[in-house]
Parts: structure tokens; sequence; C-alpha cells
């Protein structure tokens, strides 16, 4: 399959994630200021290509977090693309984060981004369960491991366990749609 990703290969959760779908085969399109996206000097324009591009593409892992609502933003662009064009053997996987449960006066952009980004892939979850749409799941992650050292004495998600589970949910028996899951690093100690 050929599977579009918002991140780049040779770093963070991009990197095991293409190295664990390439050896199953799978062609993998990375999109990143690498490959010269960058969604922060003309989000739109970029948006608008990375859709463009996602016609051609069987899975889109909406993983780049994709700041000022952006990842949102695109998710809609993509889902759009795909619907307008009549492509609803499509799968779309956002990567949103467990900060987006807490419901403690937040005040980080970061939380209510995560949280519009939850709140699509819910809503679009459903008509690809009932109808004749594109399938679209959420995948929230505790803090991974590439951001140990931001975060001294935290436990941390490996990369390569997130990339796991990526996975697990794209690789699901077509019978079957996994609309979401959320996966904390456990902090307390444990035998
Ligand atoms: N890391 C964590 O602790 C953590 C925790 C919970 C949830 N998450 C979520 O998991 C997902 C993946 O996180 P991640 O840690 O792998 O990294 P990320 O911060 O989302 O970055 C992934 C890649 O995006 C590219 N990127 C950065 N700025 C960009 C820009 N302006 N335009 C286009 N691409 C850009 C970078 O590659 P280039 O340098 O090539 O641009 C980078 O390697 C995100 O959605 C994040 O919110 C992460």
């Amino acid at each position: 399959m050929k599977i579009l990703i918002t991140g780049n290969k040779e770093k963070d959760l991009a990197k095991p994630l293409v190295e664990r779908l390439e050896a199953k085969g799978h062609e993998c399109l990375c999109v990143s200021r690498a490959s010269g996206h960058d969604f922060e000097k003309d989000p739109y324009d970029v948006i608008s290509q990375v859709a463009k591009l996602a016609r051609d593409c069987d899975i889109f892992i909406n993983l780049y977090a994709n700041y000022f609502f952006n990842q949102t933003l695109l998710a809609h662009k993509v889902y759009k693309a795909w619907v307008d064009n009549g492509l609803t053997n499509k799968m779309m996987i956002n990567i949103g984060s467990t900060t987006d449960r807490v419901r403690r006066g937040k005040t980080n952009l970061y939380h209510y981004e995560k949280l519009a980004l939850r709140e699509f892939s819910q809503g679009h979850a459903l008509p690809g369960v009932w109808d004749e749409a594109p399938r679209v799941s959420h995948i929230s992650f505790g803090t991974l491991s590439n951001r140990s050292e931001q975060n001294p004495g935290r436990k941390t998600l490996p990369l390569e366990k997130a990339a796991d589970y990526i996975l697990w949910v794209m690789e699901q028996p077509k019978e079957f749609h996994i609309n979401e899951i959320s996966i904390d690093p456990v902090q307390r100690n444990y035998p």
C-alpha cells in the first residue's frame, strides 16, 4: 500500500514507523520540512499540496503535531479531497496526545489542538463504519521517548512501541474498525 505520512523518516516517531512499514513492503511518502513542505511558512498552501498527494495514497497518517490547529485542518482537507473525488476506500490515522483528556484549566493551546483533532476523529469514525466513507482512527500517546530530556524523571513510551501500536491499528481485519486508542506510560513503580 502507499502510505502518506506527515513527518521525517530519519527522526522522531516517523523513523521507526517507516522502518516497520517498509519492511512489510509498503511505499511511504513522508512530507516535512526535509521534503520542502514547511507547514509553518505557508500552512494553507502546504495543506492543499498534501491533500492533493493524499488522493493517490491508501492511508494517511496525520503524524506531525502541526500547531495552530493545522493538524485538524489538514485532516479535514484530506478527508474532503477523498470524499469529493469518490475515494472512499481510504484510511486516516490521526496522532493525538493524552494531554487532551486532562480537565483542569489547561492554558496551553496544544491541549485544545489535540482535543479538536480527537473530536474530528470521533465524528468521522462513524460514517466510516456505517456508510461508504473513508475510515478514520485516532491514537493518543503520552510522552514519547524522544521527549525524555525535556521531561526529566518521567517514564516515556518508546518510539518503537508507539510505531507498533500505529501498525496494529492499521492492520486490523477489514471487518473491524478501531475508532480510538489512548496509551500512557505508567509513572508509578510497578513490580
Ligand atoms: N513526542 C511526544 O512526547 C509526544 C507525546 C504525545 C503525543 N505526541 C504526538 O505524536 C506525534 C509525533 O510526535 P513526534 O515527537 O514524532 O514529533 P513532531 O514534533 O510531531 O515532529 C515530527 C516531524 O515533523 C517535522 N516538522 C517539524 N516542524 C515542521 C514544519 N514546520 N513543517 C513540516 N514538518 C515539520 C519534523 O521533521 P523535519 O525536521 O524534516 O521538518 C519532525 O521530525 C505528534 O502528533 C505529537 O503531537 C508526541
